[in-house]
């Protein structure tokens, strides 16, 4: 990576075409901003912080330009993009929310909430990959909404990570998987809820959760005042020939190098030992994933600290970046204690379970 001036990337939309680029990482400054919204607006990409995990943005008003987003992170061009707006009369020009859909948005934007709503006829197919509704988003980030403010366009969006990595919650994670592939990381810090929004679909007075977030059941129910449904296949994998309610649930996901096995015991320490033991006694580098008490009874096992017990949020703060560090770290096998999948901790389990494809040691 090679450090370039705001000036210089300013030619950084006609260099996008080419098969590398300079990557630059900016703190978020006024100037910055600019730049960034003038990046998307001609058709760039950049990536920026949310307050989920960081995003790579691309004008979803431009076919082109959300092409190259499907081209910088390797993703199917079948699995569709959420539209990211920063004010709410550009959610009109895209989308005709249901009076429900509607009421979902005032409770909850800005905020970790993706609603499906009917698309109009502005939104370039590639968007929702063919499909009838588009998802929306309004992120409750400071630079997020500075930035889709300054852009004054809906900004197309997937996680900034290449497609099949963990989700980045630090610019630094977006710069390991897109170097060379994007000219602009604008540098939030560390995303607050770490992992992605609660996906939701409505269809007259139904509403269903199609990935699970920190929006959980329980706070839409309260808003809706009747049940709200979770798509079965949140904790399960997909079964042959199945169909995919949101498209992004049929491709492998979040996926670190090593292989991850979950430990559903309700104290896990005696088996997280074993299976440790076991791994490294068979030439395997190995770790476990526990909560924060029970770190001093598993200290040999080269623990990594998913966060207490019961602090669900906690954990879904940390699992992506624990996930990188445990192939940064070389680690062939990790074992992973589990936490109830309610409320903050459906999320988790949804992420934690895809992570290892479900499986569980015997
Ligand atoms: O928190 C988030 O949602 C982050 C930040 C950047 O906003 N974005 C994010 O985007 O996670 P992505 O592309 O990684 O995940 C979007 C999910 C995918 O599972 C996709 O299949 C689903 O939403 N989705 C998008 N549009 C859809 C549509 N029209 N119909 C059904 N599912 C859709
Ligand atoms: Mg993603």
């Amino acid at each position: 990576m090679r450090c370039i001036s705001p000036a210089e990337s300013a030619n950084d939309n006609e260099r996008m075409t080419a098969m590398t680029m300079d990557t630059r990482i900016a703190l978020p400054t006024d100037t910055e901003i600019e730049l960034a919204a003038d990046l998307l607006k001609r058709g760039g990409l950049v990536a920026f912080p949310t307050e989920t995990v960081y995003g790579l943005g691309g004008n979803g008003l431009l076919g082109d330009a959300v092409e190259k987003i499907f081209q910088a992170k390797g993703r199917p061009m079948d699995n569709p993009l959420i539209l990211h707006v920063g004010d709410w009369p550009l959610t009109e020009t895209v989308c005709t929310p249901s009076p429900l859909a509607q009421k979902l948005m005032d409770a909850f934007w800005p905020g970790p909430l993706t609603v499906l709503c009917p698309k109009t006829g502005i939104v370039p197919w590639q968007v929702t990959a063919g499909l009838p509704k588009v998802a929306l988003r309004m992120p409750n980030h400071p630079v997020a909404l500075r930035l889709l403010r300054r852009a004054g366009v809906p900004v197309a969006a997937p996680s900034a990570n290449a497609s099949g990595r963990p989700s980045p919650t630090l610019a630094v994670h977006v710069l390991t998987d897109l170097a060379g592939k994007i000219p602009l990381i604008l540098d939030g810090g560390p995303c607050q809820i770490g992992v992605e929004s609660t996906v939701v679909d409505v269809e007259q007075d139904q509403v269903t959760i199609l990935r699970p977030g920190l929006v959980t059941r329980e706070m839409l129910e309260q808003v809706t005042g009747r049940p709200v449904e979770v798509a079965e296949s949140t904790l399960r994998p997909l079964q042959p020939g199945e169909t995919a309610l949101s498209p992004g649930m049929k491709h492998r996901h979040y996926a670190p190098v090593a292989k991850v096995f979950l430990v559903p015991d309700e104290d896990p320490i005696p088996r997280l030992r074993r299976c440790y033991r076991e791994a490294t006694a068979a030439g395997q580098r190995a770790a476990v994933m526990c909560f924060t008490e029970d770190l001093p009874a598993l200290a040999d096992c080269n623990p990594y600290d998913l966060g207490g017990r019961h602090h669900a949020e906690t954990m879904a703060q940390r699992l992506f970046a624990i996930l990188r560090q445990v192939d940064e770290a070389g680690v062939d096998v990790v074992f992973s204690a589990v936490v109830p999948p309610e409320g903050a901790g459906l999320a988790v389990m949804n992420r934690l379970g895809r992570a290892a494809e479900f499986k569980q040691v015997k």
